[in-house]
């Protein structure tokens, strides 16, 4: 199975909101729910979103106004379930 991919905007304005954390936290969360290998996480330009993000894309998915609190619990709720439909 070829590996789905998260890219988390890293341009200026989500950078500045903190795109280092979200990586930082999707890396977690993807090791807690054990899909590091299901997964490739990259680091993307600007998604141009930059009012809301930070954005955080995937070919099933888009959201804004992630960090690394939410981080989690968007990934159960909107992208686990996109990613890993049956
Ligand atoms: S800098 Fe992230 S959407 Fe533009």
């Amino acid at each position: 199975m070829t590996p789905k991919i998260i890219k988390v905007c890293v341009g200026s304005s989500c950078h500045l909101k903190g795109s280092y954390d979200v990586l930082e936290a999707f890396k977690a969360v993807l090791k807690k729910y054990q899909v590091e290998d299901k997964v490739d996480l990259q680091a993307s330009f600007c998604l141009g979103h930059c009012a809301h993000g930070v954005s955080v894309s995937g070919e099933e998915f888009l959201l804004h106004g992630v960090n690394a609190a939410n981080a989690e619990e968007l990934f159960t709720t909107e992208i686990y379930p996109k990613l890993f439909k049956e």
